[in-house]
This record gives C-alpha cells, structure tokens and sequence, in this order.
C-alpha cells in the first residue's frame, strides 16, 4: 500500500466526488500510552516528524488530555477552550519553553520570541507597519518581482521541485519587500543560509525536548549558527547605510527596512539596530517558509483535482491584470478559496503552543501549572466537530454561504488572540498575486508514478521528499 492511500475514515459517499490528499492514519490511541513508550524513542520520533504523534481522539473528541515526555498536555479543540486560552485567560498562559529554546537564541527578541513587556512595546511598534495603508504599497513590487522571476523558477516543459520554486520565488518577493533589492547577496547563497537556519529553527534538539539548561551545546544546532550570522551582518549592512541616508535626508525607498527604522517606540524613541535585526530576521523566519509551504501544497492539490483546476485557471485568466496588484486578493474569491483549503489541509504553522503559569480550568479540565496547552492545526482543522468530510479536498466550503458555517475558531492558520500573525494580510496578498502571475502563465502536472507527497512538521508543514511536477507555459 502506497503510503498515501490512508484508510482511516474512509468515506464512500464522498471519495468519488472529492479528491482525499495525502495524509497519514492518526495513532489510534491517546497520546497517554507515549509514557509506556521508552523515553529516548519518543524524543526521536518527535524530533523525526511530530505528525506521527498526531492521535485519532484530537480529530474526533474535544479537549483530549494525556501526557508526554511525563508533561501534562492538552490538545484545545473546543471554540470555549479556544477563547479561555488565547483571549479570555490569555496572561495565565505563557510561550512555550520548549519553543523558546528553538526560536530565541536566532531570533532574538523578534516579536514571534519576545515576551512581556518587551513583546508589548515591539507589537505596538511595529503594528503601525502592518497597516492595510502600508501593506497595500506592497503588492505591486510583488508582482513585478514574480514576473520577473517567473521564467527563471518555472522553466516551460522542465520538472521542477515545486517546493524550491515556491521557497526561491518567495523569497525573491520578501527580499525585495524588506530591502527593495539593496541587500547585497547572491539569491542562491541567502537561500541555502535560509534553508540551514529554518532547518535549525525547526527540528527541536533532543536537549531542548529534555529542558536541558541552555549552557549545554546543542550540536544540531551548530552549522545553523554560521548561517544565522552571515544572515545578520547582512542585514546590519543594508540597514546601517539605510539609516545614514534617512538621518541625511535621502530619497528612500518605502519597503519595511524603511518603516522599521522610522517606527517610534512608545518612548518616542527610534528602533535600535539590534531590535531592527531581530524584526528582520524575524520576518524572514515566520514569513518565508509558511507562505511559499501553502503555495506548494496548493500546487499539489490542484495537480490532482481537474476540475477544481479548471475553475482556479479560469477565475485566474478573468482577472483584469491592468487593476492594482492591491485589489487581486478581492478579485479572485475562488482561487484564495483554494488557497485556504489548502491551508487547512496543511496548515503551514502546525502547532500554537503555550505552558500554563497557574493552575486553571479549561471547560471544566483541571490544567496543573506546567501543563502545555497546544492548538494542533493538523487537528483541529480535520476535526469532525467542525468540519463536514474533513478529508477531503473541497474548496467550495470557503465560498458564499457555506464559509459562513465556519467557526471563528475552526479554522485558525494564523493563530488567534494578541499574538495573531502580524504578517496575516502581506501573506494573503502575496499568495494572491504569486497564484495570480504563476498561474496564469503555467500549468503544473502532476508526474504520474511518483509517491504522493508527505507531509513533515518542523516548523512548518512541507513534503517530505520534493514535489516534482512539470511545467507547461499556458
Ligand atoms: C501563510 C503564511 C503565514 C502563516 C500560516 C503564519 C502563521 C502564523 C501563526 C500561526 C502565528 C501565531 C504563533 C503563535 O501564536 O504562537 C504567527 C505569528 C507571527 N507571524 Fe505569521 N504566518 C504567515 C506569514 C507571515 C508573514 C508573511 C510574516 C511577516 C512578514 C509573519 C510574521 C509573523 C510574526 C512576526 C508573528 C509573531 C506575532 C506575535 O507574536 O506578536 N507571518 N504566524
């Protein structure tokens, strides 16, 4: 049996009329029977590909508790749950340890790994940036920068890796938002540092599992260190010449280089150059891989779904491309329907954790100080609480009345509550424009005989192996 060829709620009223992506069966049984398993396997395990750990009762039954690695855990899947965590009782429940020990030592206090005040003064200084004013200046540099780099990525009648051209052309649009160009690297070498910094980023080291104090070396993590300060002194680079032209009056380009640096504190002040550099760094980090990893599962969803295709390409050829770049992402209701379909299949930033700081109650749950409370997209994004045919591929259900039907916390790529993705609307617009220019110039066919892709958790969701298909210029 192929690998993709999951039997687990197989459905027979719907498997002829819908396409059921690749996914793997969920562990029958409750996450609890992970403290009979020898510790060392399931660090392992974890560390492998944390999917597997994934449990049928998450999908299927509300707030499931068990424990792993001798933590409580729980798993929220009820909206109550929801709420009670990240909006109503947001201050009893802090970042996670275990994340931290992976996000801080590269990304600093970049608001995805600052806490308390530090992340309150940086998310109210840099919310001013993230303004639809702002962030609709942006979608026409990511235009011209995916026409441009569009027959270089998707070379006519060549396979490509779908994964690799989404990251490259991806990137290609962040660099160019961030720096407007000015950064001075080669785009091979920026994205090979990047892939060995995300890679760092995310597959946790067995010590950070352990909680081992932070002195003791964490091998995995070596190489990641290199690339991390090459990255950095390239950003100090750009962005030192950058505010010497600002405090000289220059002409400057409008991108988030210069709005980082001319953001005020709440003291008035401007950004030093080390919290500059955290954000960047940051944005590279939480902004690159989730965007490019949606785009790469939708071109694997539409390779396998025809008719699905057929109605995406001709929504795609409809959009008048004389309109700003800014309007698409309300221009072409079906394709982000897709797009977040997509998302919900595969959500591109699995896991939303938290460590309880008290005891407390969660729909009537005790939850022990300690506990780690966890969103798991995978989860709750198939659970069949929310969602009708969870498997299945079915974008309609993002359109018209039936999006409607959808739950303010059934369906949370983003995350929810004050630490929600700062970076939710440049995301969208940048996947309408990429889907919108990619797509109306190619077709990407699926590769008969290959295996279905796999998905892998490390930070983000991707193939396991690379997603070959074969371009076609339409
Ligand atoms: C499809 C694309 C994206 C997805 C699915 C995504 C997902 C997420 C999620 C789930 C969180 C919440 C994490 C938590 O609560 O623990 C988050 C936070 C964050 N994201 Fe995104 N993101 C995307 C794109 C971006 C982009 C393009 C940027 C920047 C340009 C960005 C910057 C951030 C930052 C800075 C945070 C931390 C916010 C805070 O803690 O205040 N993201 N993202």
């Amino acid at each position: 049996m192929a690998r993709h060829d999951y039997k687990f709620r197989p459905d027979p009223t719907w498997e002829e009329a819908f396409f059921k992506p690749s996914a793997p069966i969920p562990m029958p049984k409750p996450l609890d029977d992970w403290s009979k398993i020898d510790i060392f396997d399931s660090i392992l395990a974890m560390s492998r590909n944390p999917i597997i750990a994934t449990t049928e009762a998450s999908m299927t039954e509300e707030n499931v508790i068990s424990t792993a690695l001798g933590q409580a855990v729980i798993i929220v899947t009820s909206p109550s749950a929801i709420k009670h965590v990240f909006i109503e009782n947001a201050s009893k429940y802090g970042m996670h340890p275990v994340r931290q020990a992976i996000l801080k030592p590269a990304l600093k206090d970049g608001l995805i790994s600052a806490e308390g005040d530090t992340w309150r003064r940086a998310r109210r200084a840099l919310s001013p940036i993230f303004t639809p004013r702002h962030i609709g200046e942006f979608p026409e540099p990511m235009r011209r920068v995916t026409e441009t780099m569009l027959p270089d990525v998707f070379p006519d009648n060549q396979i490509i890796e779908a994964d690799e051209a989404f990251l490259k052309l991806a990137y290609g649009v962040l660099s160019e938002t961030l720096f407007s160009g000015e950064i001075d690297h080669n785009l091979d070498e920026a994205l090979r540092d990047i892939a060995i910094f995300m890679d760092a980023l995310g597959k946790p080291d067995p010590l950070d599992l352990l909680e081992a104090p932070k002195w003791m070396p964490r091998l995995t993590k070596l190489r990641g260190r290199k690339a991390i300060k090459r990255m950095r002194s390239q950003v100090r680079t750009v962005s030192n010449s950058r505010r010497k032209q600002i405090e000289n009056g220059a002409d400057v380009p409008q991108d988030f280089l210069t709005l980082l640096l001319t953001t005020k504190t709440d003291d008035g002040e401007n950004l030093s150059d080390e919290q500059v550099e955290d954000q960047i760094m940051t944005f590279i980090g939480a902004g690159h891989e989730t965007t490019s990893r949606a785009l790469t599962w939708l071109s694997y969803l539409l390779s396998q779904d025809i008719s699905v295709r057929e109605r995406f390409e001709a929504e795609i050829d409809a959009l008048d491309t004389q309109r700003p770049a800014n309007e698409w992402v309300n221009d072409i209701p079906f394709a982000m329907a897709c797009f977040n379909e997509g998302m919900r299949l595969y959500p591109p930033a699995p896991f939303i954790s938290r460590i309880a700081l008290k005891d407390d109650e969660i729909d009537g749950k005790t939850v022990p100080k300690g506990a780690t409370v966890l969103i798991n997209l995978w989860s709750l994004h198939r659970h069949t609480a929310h969602w009708d045919r969870p498997d299945a591929f079915d974008p309609d259900r993002f359109m018209g009345e039936r999006a409607k039907s959808i739950g303010r916390f059934d369906f949370l790529p983003f995350g929810v509550g004050h630490r929600v993705c700062i970076g939710q609307r440049f995301a969208l617009h940048e996947a309408a424009v990429i889907m919108a220019v990619v797509f109306k110039n190619t077709r990407l066919h699926w590769i008969d005989g290959q295996d279905h892709p796999w998905p892998l958790m490390r930070i983000t969701t991707r193939p396991e192996e690379s997603l070959r298909l074969r371009v076609e210029r339409r």
